[in-house]
């Protein structure tokens, strides 16, 4: 059985750099291959990662979009849906480590319906395949209400430190439940806290995330500093695969995948 994170929040926030961390974490425990799975349509998973996506499944989308209007649906079902398969296949990066699949973005106008029912139905069979699955979505939650995965053992929702910030992330706590999106377990994070100047006040942005997501399913995991070396490195395009060992940031995502993934 895969265990499968699944990353959201709004945009800017660290989803990107959280998912990478968890799949260097993820295969470090020996759970590999991961497969990553980037859903945001901005994708830069793959560079954080080390490779570059080509053919995203975006394309494929639009492959199979095409090929539902021209087959006649009496004739067209198994075929395409194996077409597809193959095409995800194909589409896939593959790594010792990792596994990268690249789902890109709708790009005409019209009904997808068909398409991403399809293309949901062919990740979920190809994501039972591996030990673990992190899934790095979109602002929204819209991935996840399509249920391109099966199930999420843990739906993390990333917030930056500001009041702002982490209210947002509780309103996108109130859409998922409004979406019914089924998680096993839900958590926040608070990425880039800033160490308080000498004698200024201390940040107080875990107790603010406490206060905001009382009366929820939602447990605070845990805090991410701020760090000029993942930022500066993320500008240089290197990948996380050789971001020290000793980066707090590092430290600071280990010791949560640590506490959230059973071993
Ligand atoms: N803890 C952190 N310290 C410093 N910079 C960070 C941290 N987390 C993320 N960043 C930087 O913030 C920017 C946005 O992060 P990213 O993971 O791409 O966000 P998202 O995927 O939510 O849009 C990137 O340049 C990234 O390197
Ligand atoms: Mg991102």
């Amino acid at each position: 059985m895969s265990w499968t994170l699944a990353i959201t929040g709004k945009g800017g926030v660290g989803k990107t750099t959280l998912a990478a961390l968890a799949v260097r974490w993820l295969s470090e425990q020996g759970r590999r291959p991961v497969l990553a799975v980037d859903a945001d349509p901005n994708t830069n998973l793959d560079a954080l990662l080390g490779v570059q996506v080509s053919s995203a499944v975006g394309t494929i989308r639009e492959e199979v979009k095409q090929l539902a209007q021209s087959l006649s649906a009496s004739t067209g079902g198994m075929d395409k849906q194996h077409l597809l398969e193959l095409k995800i296949q194909q589409s896939l990066i593959e790594t010792e480590r990792f596994d990268l699949l690249a789902m890109g973005r709708p790009e005409g106008p019209g009904c997808y319906c068909y398409a991403n029912n399809v293309l949901g139905a062919a990740v979920r069979r190809l994501a039972g395949d591996y030990p673990a699955v992190v899934l790095d979505n979109e602002a929204g939650l819209e991935n996840l209400s399509r249920r391109i995965v099966q199930r999420v053992d843990v739906l993390l929702f990333v917030a930056d430190c500001t009041t702002r910030g982490l209210t947002t992330a509780r309103r996108l706590y109130d859409l998922a439940v409004e979406m019914r999106i089924d998680a096993g377990a839900l958590g926040v994070v608070v990425n880039r806290v800033r160490e308080p100047p000498r004698d200024g006040p201390r940040d107080n942005s875990l107790d603010l995330a406490q206060r905001l997501f009382e009366n929820s399913k939602v447990t605070v995991v845990g805090s991410l500093p701020e760090d000029a070396e993942v930022g500066a490195r993320d500008a240089a395009g290197e990948s996380i695969w050789t971001l020290p060992v000793q980066n707090p940031v590092w430290t600071a995502a280990a010791s949560m995948f640590a506490r959230l993934a059973p071993t």
